[in-house]
């Protein structure tokens, strides 16, 4: 059987990206909607992409009020600013959730109407021209067709999808990275880890999407520690940079599963972080999944390092999950009760979040797909 991989493009990554961008980033249009956060003010990155822009003669304007993770109304204000400043192209600078609104307001101000009425519908239709400049290790949403909007009509967290949503260009430069905080930091780089694990073990894996997956896998391990550490490390920064971009390819193209699809629904009703929510269920949907795929997480297992002579399949994938774990705790994850999550409440919701994490799709990826009485369990499991 055949296999589509989808990527931008373009990609520019590694050191100086953003200075090298330039024809790339003016060859897209005539006037940029910059879509960013209040931090890529504060940190200089927007001056520098300013500068950038204004020396190559292309003229832009800003809009900087994405203050959390994206809502339809977020959204809207964006669109139309786009369609009062006449630009005809945009730029998502910043974390996900930047690079995220800019993708749903690419859709509104060509398709027209709310965001919110593409859910469960596939973008196909040509978007505008527009480039991601991720400044931090995690979503790869530079990479991927997806885009995930708060619906606060309806209280849910819509994942809108479709080739259309991925990105005409990605910038990826480490440099942006080196403020991001250490907690911002350790979510951000166990969400990419899960992105390139589920992907390597997706019933939809194939061979080009495992090579970007293992090198992610191999990067996270050798690098996310230590900028948890000492977070202006530039080497390990781009090393993380370089797998997040990796491991947002392996994910856009094989899938995620079980953990992703849990996680979102904790996302949507206690407003965890996303990349957090993963690592919190990472330990207990990877022990679920690990009988029906003892082979990928023993070549995991070797691709880190902690793979021994003579041990069994099995016992290699085995290690592989301890030093998953390992690095949770390094990084100091909160479980769900020293996060501040209320046992009582959070149990009342897990009928609901079994089901609504069944009905994404991402847990019959899985190689052992769980029932929704498992996936309960495993919600119970996490207090
Ligand atoms: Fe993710």
């Amino acid at each position: 059987m055949a296999n589509v991989f989808f990527t931008p493009q373009t990609v520019i990554v590694g050191e100086g990206a953003l200075k090298e961008s330039q024809a790339a980033l003016c060859a897209l249009g005539k006037k940029a909607l910059i879509v960013t956060s209040g931090s890529m003010v504060r940190g200089g990155a927007l001056e520098q992409l300013q500068g950038i822009l204004q020396a190559g003669g292309c003229a832009y304007t800003v809009y900087t009020d994405i203050t959390g993770e994206p809502s339809d109304q977020m959204v809207e204000a964006g669109a139309a600013q786009y369609l009062a400043e006449g630009c005809d192209f945009l730029i998502g600078m910043g974390g996900g959730s930047p690079i995220d609104a800019m993708k749903a307001i690419a859709v509104v101000v060509r398709l027209g109407g709310s965001i919110n009425d593409y859910l469960g519908k596939v973008i196909t239709e040509p978007l505008p021209p527009f480039c991601a400049i991720p400044s931090t290790a995690g979503t790869g949403s530079e990479t991927t067709q997806f885009t995930i909007i708060n619906n606060t009509v309806d209280q849910i967290k819509m994942l809108l999808k479709g080739p259309s949503l991925m990105p005409t260009l990605a910038v990826v430069d480490p440099a942006l990275s080196v403020t991001t905080p250490p907690k911002v930091t350790a979510f951000t780089g166990l969400d990419a880890l899960c992105h390139a694990v589920e992907a390597y073990t997706s019933k939809k894996a194939f061979p080009l999407a495992d090579t970007m997956a293992l090198s992610a896998v191999r990067r996270i391990f050798a690098s996310l520690k230590r900028c948890y550490e000492q977070g202006d490390d530039l080497a390990a920064r781009a090393n993380m940079a370089q797998a997040a971009l990796e491991a947002g390819m392996a994910f856009n193209n094989s899938s995620v599963t079980i953990i992703h699809g849990m996680s979102r629904p904790i996302g949507a009703l206690f407003h965890v972080p996303h990349g957090l929510s993963n690592a919190m269920l990472l330990k207990p949907c990877l022990s679920f999944a690990l009988p029906g795929c003892y082979d990928r997480f023993a070549v995991l297992a070797k691709e880190i390092g902690v793979w021994k002579d003579g041990m069994s399949e099995q016992e290699g994938a085995e290690a592989f999950l301890a030093a998953a774990a390992a690095l949770c705790e390094a990084l100091q994850i909160p479980s769900p009760e020293q996060y501040g999550l209320n046992r009582e409440e959070f149990f009342a919701q897990i009928p609901k979040m079994a089901i609504d994490a069944q009905a994404s799709g991402s847990p019959a990826n899985t190689r052992r797909v769980p029932s929704i009485e498992e996936m309960e369990q495993l919600y119970r499991s996490l207090f």
